[in-house]
């Protein structure tokens, strides 16, 4: 496996997560050892909650943030927590998974956001199929298009998107609060910071929701589509 150059992720990381109120839950899908992308988040005083499939890579990031919250398991399989959160992040996992899987665990992150949180992941705009040189693995992007749809589907706003100095093309996106119709106020200009392409009538409100604990992100409909996309795979040591 290649090394990951550290820097790379770690702005853009760090100005989506200015949208988030201080102290913000986050979670980390597929957070590795949590360098760069966890480690800015912790730098910034968010809490942070990490999940990885890698026994060893969630090992060094639990000896790396001891505050931190983490779980080893696949996104698939995870309860999230069970609990709500204020932002997603998930920078270089989406086509790690499967094409059919990809859809779901958008689903999961929407139902894991509390109304009016941000979530941020990295894909090929192209919709293409390679081996990973980082991983190793047999990767699949579904392409703007469909993330687009998919983002839509779940009811996303979509507040930019853009590659970044390393080539990742990133999706940053918000859940708007509940009930709240969705307007165009702006023409699309890309990238975090910049005027949003559809923004949500309240999204200027700043408010953080509580969390809902106890309630877990896969719901039984859920649990069965990813029935039979379980321990197909072996994890980085
Ligand atoms: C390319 S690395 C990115 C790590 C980190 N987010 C970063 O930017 O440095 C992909 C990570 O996703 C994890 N991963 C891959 N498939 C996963 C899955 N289905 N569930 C959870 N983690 C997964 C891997 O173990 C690895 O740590």
């Amino acid at each position: 496996m290649l090394t990951r150059n550290p820097r790379i992720g770690a702005s853009t990381v760090r100005e989506w997560s200015q949208g988030l109120p201080p102290g913000s839950s986050i979670l980390d899908l597929g957070c590795g050892h949590g360098v760069p992308i966890s480690q800015v988040l912790t730098e910034e005083r968010f809490s942070v909650y990490g999940i990885d499939a890698s026994p060893t890579l969630i090992g060094a990031f639990r000896k790396r943030f001891p505050g931190a919250h983490a779980e080893c398991s696949t996104v698939e399989d995870s309860e999230f927590f069970r609990r709500s959160f204020d932002g997603v992040v998930a920078w270089g996992l989406m086509f790690l998974l499967p094409p059919d899987v990809q859809p779901i665990i958008v689903r999961k992150m929407a139902r894991a956001l509390s109304p009016n949180g941000k979530l941020l992941f990295t894909s090929p705009k192209e919709a293409v199929r390679w081996r990973d040189e980082l991983t190793g693995r047999e990767s699949v992007s579904l392409g703007a298009e469909r993330y687009r749809r998919i983002l839509d589907t779940e009811g996303f706003v979509l507040d930019g998107e853009q590659s970044d100095e390393g080539d990742n093309h990133y999706y940053s996106v918000s859940k708007p609060l509940e009930g709240v119709a969705v307007f165009p106020r702006f023409h699309a200009k890309n990238g975090p910071g910049s005027p949003t392409s559809r923004v949500s009538a309240t999204e200027d409100t700043g408010k953080k929701s509580p969390p809902r604990p106890g309630r877990s992100s896969t719901s039984g409909s859920l649990r069965r589509l990813l029935r039979g996309h379980r321990n197909r795979r072996t994890w980085y040591k």
